[in-house]
């Protein structure tokens, strides 16, 4: 008999060594490591021994259940493919259970005569009971969602190979074990094996399944980013606490797109599909006030307009003051600097503070001219045109840089009522036929600037 071998892994990143070492040399936390036994079994196949030419293959597998909640299914790709792994990771009480049990919900709702629809929820985190709960908070009672309280992944595995489900939900990987490993559930060695395991389970059994992941202080699903690799589609759950609006985003997906987001909202009653975002955001806008206006960005491959606020007020203390929340913070001390040099604007003795409407999060450098003019305005105390919408990349030099998809957004801009587009001069140029709004394309800030007044 082979001698039984331990690894010491690291807890943060899964970087594995023969000895402990208190820094890991990969992805550098400190104190990670803990020993574990080394996966008993080498890795598993598909069962396709034998190298086969592409061409021999038949493919088309990809057979689709709708899970019947719009938002979702378009961030899969169009429902829910067959034997297929999807991880749901999202910071604890955002909402992942809750989504998931109205999800199943709607699964087990679409059975027809010739088809019985059942699903496993297992749940390693909270009894029945509290899913019970959950559930008359939602309204859901169904005979066809099983509940099962278990933690050890063989069981499980066994329950639903019995049970013959639609699809499975795991909440949460990471309080999943398996026999074959001795270390703590939660660890790097167990996610992995557990998953594992599951992945198998689901192609095989050609029955999709969900994992919910925890994430961890740093955002990164906790543990595993290993576990990123073995599943076929990678899903974020997130939002801010104080608001209601969620963001269902691809992060990977095998079987689609990753530029998907869903949108919805948290209320009383669950989680609400919320199909038309940037009416949304735009109802609770305050209007001619300065420092506020609308950018159109791309969210994957939706246009969504939002609010962008900025307050520039004197500094009361030395060093003035730049915070920034919803963009990123060294992208407004970078355009502040352009407003400083190339747009005579002088922010030094300011305070300035930049904030996205609703708790959303903008990296695209598109929102950019949206960060200049709510500056400019806050700093004039000129109201920007509240029918004006904004986008645009801003270099280092002051000039305006074309940013893909314009037509998109100001399609989107056009529909929710808005009646003027300051936008970059090549997206200007490239436009064909009439968008039902005046069109002005700016090749530099000052440009903009002298632009946006009403
Ligand atoms: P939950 O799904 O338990 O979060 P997670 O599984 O991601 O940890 O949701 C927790 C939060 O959602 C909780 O703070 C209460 C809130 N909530 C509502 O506002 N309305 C509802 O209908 C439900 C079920 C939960
Ligand atoms: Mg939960």
């Amino acid at each position: 008999m082979s001698k039984i071998k331990t690894v010491f892994q690291c807890q943060a990143c899964g970087y594995s060594s023969p000895k402990w070492l208190g820094k890991c040399p990969d992805c550098g936390a400190w104190n990670s490591f803990s020993e574990e036994k080394q996966s008993p079994k080498p890795l598993r196949s598909f069962g396709l021994s034998e190298p086969q030419p592409l061409s021999k293959i038949v493919g088309g597998r990809e057979n689709r259940t709708l899970i019947g909640i719009q938002e979702f299914d378009r961030v899969l790709g169009g429902g829910l493919v067959n034997g297929s792994i999807i991880l749901i990771g999202g910071d604890p009480g955002i909402g992942k259970s809750t989504l998931l049990l109205q999800a199943v919900a709607k699964i087990t709702e679409q059975q027809s005569d010739t088809e019985l629809r059942t699903v496993l929820y297992v749940s390693g985190e909270e009894s029945p009971e509290q899913i019970k709960l959950r559930a008359e908070r939602l309204s859901i009672d169904s005979d066809n969602i099983i509940l099962l309280p278990e933690t050890l992944v063989e069981n499980i595995i066994n329950a639903a190979n019995d049970l013959k489900p639609s699809a499975v939900v795991i909440d949460s990987i990471q309080t999943i074990y398996t026999e074959e490993l001795t270390s703590a559930p939660g660890s790097v060695g167990q996610i992995r094996e557990s998953a594992a395991k599951l992945m198998f389970f689901a192609k095989r059994s050609d029955i999709p399944v969900f994992l919910i992941g925890h994430v961890t202080k740093e955002g990164a699903i906790a543990g595993p980013r290993v576990l990123e690799h073995i599943v076929d589609t990678v899903l974020y759950f997130e939002g801010d606490r104080g608001h209601p609006y969620r963001i269902l985003r691809t992060m990977k997906n095998r079987f689609g797109s990753t530029n998907e987001i869903g949108v919805f909202e948290m209320t009383d009653e669950g989680l609400m599909e919320i199909s038309n975002p940037s009416e949304l955001f735009m109802s609770e806008r305050p209007l001619n006030v300065s420092g506020s206006t609308v950018i159109a960005t791309m969210e994957g491959t939706r246009p969504l307009l939002v609010e962008m606020q900025a307050l520039v007020s004197p500094t009361t203390f030395g060093m003035p003051r730049r915070t920034s929340m919803g963009v990123d913070f060294n992208r407004v001390n970078l355009l502040i600097a352009v407003l400083e040099k190339k747009a005579g604007i002088h922010l030094g003795g300011m305070d300035v503070f930049i904030n996205i409407v609703g708790g959303l999060k903008i990296l695209e450098p598109a929102a950019d001219m949206g960060i200049i003019s709510s500056i400019v305005s806050s700093f004039r105390e000129a109201p920007i045109d509240p029918k004006t919408i904004l986008f645009g990349e801003v270099g280092l030099s002051g000039e305006v840089r074309a940013v893909a998809q314009g037509e998109a957004r100001l399609k989107e801009a056009a529909k929710i009522g808005f009646k003027k587009a300051i936008i970059p001069k090549n997206n200007a140029g490239r436009l064909k036929g009439d968008l039902g709004l005046t069109i002005i394309g700016v090749k530099d800030v000052e440009e903009a600037i002298e632009n946006i007044g009403n």
